[in-house]
């Protein structure tokens, strides 16, 4: 009997370890493929920004990684959408075209919730293409965003690292989705 006790649990453990590591090698190899045109920092921001997230480990295919992605980038946007508020409200801006420029910012990234809410939808219904013209325009947003900031204001914009990882992060989704589905066919 307790034999039979000590098998069932190794088999389970046996079983949970294969699966992490199916895993693991799944999140190295899109992170790898994702960062292939990307600067050399990519591969390991992709690797933490995945893997600090507790629903990786139950991942088991490209879809599913892609769409914890696009999980990832919402919750950032909206921890940055609260960022972006706190400042407003302690009014810990620079001048009164930068509050105007902030307040545009929240505008966007709510446009942006939009289209990563709409592009979960495209996935799950596996329209790849749509997904990744949802992501297109996603990724514009903190773009927008720091652009008024630079444009002819010479304003500095509070937010640019965080607008930059946002980007990072839509971006490494997006290629998930295409290293996986579009590009062999591109
Ligand atoms: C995005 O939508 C979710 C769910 O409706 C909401 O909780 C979140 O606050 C929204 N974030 C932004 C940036 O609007
Ligand atoms: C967005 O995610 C990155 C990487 O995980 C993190 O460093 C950054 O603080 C996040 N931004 C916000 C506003 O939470």
């Amino acid at each position: 009997m307790k034999i039979l006790i000590y098998l069932v649990v190794f088999f389970q453990l046996f079983n949970s370890f294969t699966a992490n590591r199916v895993t693991d090698s799944l999140i190295q190899d899109a992170c790898k493929k994702a960062s292939k045109y990307g600067e050399p920092h990519y591969y390991e921001f992709c690797i933490a920004c995945i893997s600090e997230n507790p629903e990786s480990q139950k991942v088991r295919n490209i879809d599913e990684l892609t769409i914890l992605g696009v999980k990832i980038a919402i919750s950032n946007m909206t921890n940055l959408k609260e960022v972006v508020e706190k400042i407003l409200e302690e009014r810990n801006y620079k001048s009164k075209l930068s509050g105007k420029l902030l307040r545009d910012c929240i505008k966007l990234y709510s446009e942006g919730n939009n289209s990563l809410t709409k592009s979960l939808e495209y996935i799950k219904s596996r329209k790849y293409k749509k997904f990744h013209t949802s992501i297109d325009r996603a990724k514009t947003i903190p773009r927008v965003c720091e652009m008024g900031f630079n444009d002819d204001n010479k304003q500095k914009s509070p937010v640019k690292k965080d607008n930059d990882v946002l980007y990072d992060i839509l971006d490494m989704a997006q290629s998930f989705n295409l290293d996986a589905h579009l590009q062999p066919t591109m």
